[in-house]
């Protein structure tokens, strides 16, 4: 059985799935702390990144050299782009991309850097895994696009921006940091995400009233993951 992360940016993205977790075992390490334990029987490793591209990357980074996950499964919150989504809704990517990366003064395509991809994509089978537990379940799994960048969006301009340049259905902090992360190091990823606000006007608000519910939802699905790879 592969050794499974699972990853989050904020602790209350991580702690519904800790709480379930037997033997468990922390380590701290590069300024974070990480949680071994076991789900069902299947070994995992938890860590919250903080906030952010960097740390995300980092978090990504140690979970696979140091503690030798093979998967890594990353649950947490996103805003809302596609209007079909709402409060409480659940998207995976099925790629992921920069929103902030910018070099187009040299003639490049916004999210492009060399020998990088605008789009990295997510690994198939896990998708193909999460849309047969949404039927059994009876849940509605959107999958599309979720754009990256180390900026809160609260402002529907910037919304309208991401959503034309990357055709992005969603957006959040840290999904391509663990992308670039995953890709380089040949380890199958996959991200969900339960929205907790539209990136709108009323974004702060609405994250801070729906950060733990939908973070609960993303991860109870997250659980069920873990139970069918198993
Ligand atoms: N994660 C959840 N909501 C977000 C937003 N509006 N901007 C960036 N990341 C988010």
């Amino acid at each position: 059985m592969p050794k499974i992360a699972i990853m989050g940016a904020m602790p209350e993205e991580i702690e519904p799935i800790i709480a379930t977790l037997h033997d468990l075992r922390k380590t701290e390490y590069a300024d974070n702390t990480y949680y071994e334990g076991s789900y069902k029987g299947q070994e995992v490793v938890v860590a919250y990144s903080k906030i952010g591209k960097v740390f995300a990357s980092l978090t990504a980074t140690i979970l696979i050299e140091r503690f030798g996950c093979e998967i890594l499964l990353f649950s947490g919150v996103a805003g809302a782009i596609n209007e079909d989504l709402s409060i409480g809704d659940l998207i995976i990517a099925d790629g992921v991309c920069q929103h902030d990366l910018d070099i187009t003064a040299f003639g490049h395509p916004y999210g492009y850097v060399p020998e990088g991809d605008v789009c990295i994509w997510s690994d198939s089978v896990l998708r193909q895994v999460a849309k047969r537990i949404a039927k059994e379940k009876g849940l509605t799994l959107k999958e599309g696009i979720i754009a990256t960048g180390d900026q809160f969006v609260a402002d529907p301009q910037r919304k309208a921006w991401i959503a034309k340049t990357f055709k992005a259905d969603a957006l959040e902090m840290e999904g391509a940091a663990v992308a670039v992360v995953c890709h380089a190091l040949d380890v199958p990823f996959f991200i969900l995400r339960a929205i907790s606000d539209s990136a709108d006007m009323d974004a702060g608000f609405d994250f801070d009233a729906f950060l733990v519910s939908s973070a609960k939802t993303s991860a109870v699905f997250i659980l069920a993951m873990v139970e069918k790879i198993k």
